[in-house]
């Protein structure tokens, strides 16, 4: 496995070249969105779409994202484009936000799990834009790490999930956004906010003017309408605890009585004296959100037993947070 640095801002020919041979070639590459990174291959071709399956060690119910350069490959894609999802290509692509439609023949079935949908996002990340402008094809990518574990916000985090397992990891560095997009389903009678992100269930609603609904629960006709939004999800092998603030120090203190180092993440400048160390990632949900998965990384490099979070406040601004951590934090439940 090779890993080429490539910069975020102006990417270089070199390794933007290399990593489009590989991918014409059928390969499969880890690279750069301004969500996590990816792990991309030709979604037209459905060898190379196991080929990203069995990387990750992700079961084939669980579909993946068509990465394209502009509304018009995202149109292509879709059998019946939805005015919603013009609208909403117009208000946010380039960006984080990932729509759900009806697919056309040529996407394969292995990259929806055999649904008559398909999810598609235009990302923003200029490395991720230079790159599908070289290829003649969508990249299908889910995030670039072994299925349940955390996604990378680095492409150090990708080497450490995926080395061996993949030809190339295009490294820019730390993504922007920090978590994954908004998934919006707009293929039913009212479009269905699949998994909140940094775009809002607001911020849609604002430019459809209808209310988002939530997802239904499994039916057991099709696969699951959010196939991905299995409990235990985003987890590093630390136990994560969440803890209001008030009751903070008291938890970080007992955890440490029970033996291990602990960890904290915390919102606000906190100072439990018995944590081992502790990273503060402020106050602004999208700030917090950036750093989120690279401090859970950290913590786990570092061995920690447990990792206590400061609960985010209830405020809407804070849902896609809330979302990564209680699936972080649960352990009661298995991987679906
Ligand atoms: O930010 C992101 O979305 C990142 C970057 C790499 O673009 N990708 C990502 O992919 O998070 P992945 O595979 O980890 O998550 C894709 C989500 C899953 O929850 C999956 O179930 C859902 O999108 N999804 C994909 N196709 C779907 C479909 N046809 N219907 C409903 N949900 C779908
Ligand atoms: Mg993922």
């Amino acid at each position: 496995m090779k890993i080429l640095p490539i910069d975020p801002d102006r990417p270089e020919k070199g390794p933007l070249e290399a990593a489009a041979r590989l991918l014409r070639e059928g390969g499969i590459v880890a690279f750069p969105t301004e969500t996590v990174y990816g792990l991309g291959g030709n979604a037209l071709d459905p060898a190379v779409v196991h080929k990203i399956f069995a990387a990750k060690g992700r079961p084939s119910f669980n579909p993946l994202i068509a990465h394209v350069v502009d509304s018009d490959a995202a149109a292509a894609l879709s059998a019946e484009w939805p005015e919603q999802a013009q609208r909403l290509a117009e208000r946010f692509w380039p960006g984080p936000l990932t729509m759900v439609v009806p697919k056309t023949p040529t996407v394969p079935d292995v990259v929806t799990a055999g649904l008559s949908t398909v999810a598609i996002r235009v990302p923003r990340h200029p490395v991720a834009q230079a790159l599908l402008k070289l290829l003649p094809f969508p990249l299908a990518a889910p995030s670039a790490n072994r299925y349940t574990q955390l996604s990378p916000t680095h492409g150090r985090h990708v080497v450490k999930g995926l080395a061996g397992r993949i030809d190339l990891v295009l490294d820019a560095g730390p993504t922007p956004v920090g978590i994954e997009s908004t998934v919006v389903d707009l293929s039913g009678h009212a479009p269905v906010l699949l998994r909140p992100g940094s775009i809002t269930a607001g911020e849609i609603e604002d430019v459809l003017g209808v209310a988002t609904g939530a997802p239904r629960s499994f039916d057991g006709e099709e696969a699951r309408p959010a196939p991905g939004n299995v409990r235990r999800h985003y987890s590093p092998q630390a136990r994560v605890v969440l803890a209001r603030p008030e009751e903070l120090a008291e938890r970080v203190a007992s955890l440490s009585g029970a033996g291990g180092s602990i960890g904290v993440i915390g919102i606000d400048e906190i100072a439990p004296s018995d944590a081992d160390r502790i990273i503060v990632l402020g106050s602004a949900p999208a700030e917090f959100a950036r750093g989120l998965y690279s401090a859970l990384h950290e913590l786990d490099e570092l061995g920690v037993a447990a990792i206590v979070v400061q609960a985010p406040p209830e405020d809407p601004a804070w849902n896609a947070v809330r979302d990564r951590l209680s699936r972080a934090a649960d352990d009661s439940a298995t991987p679906g």
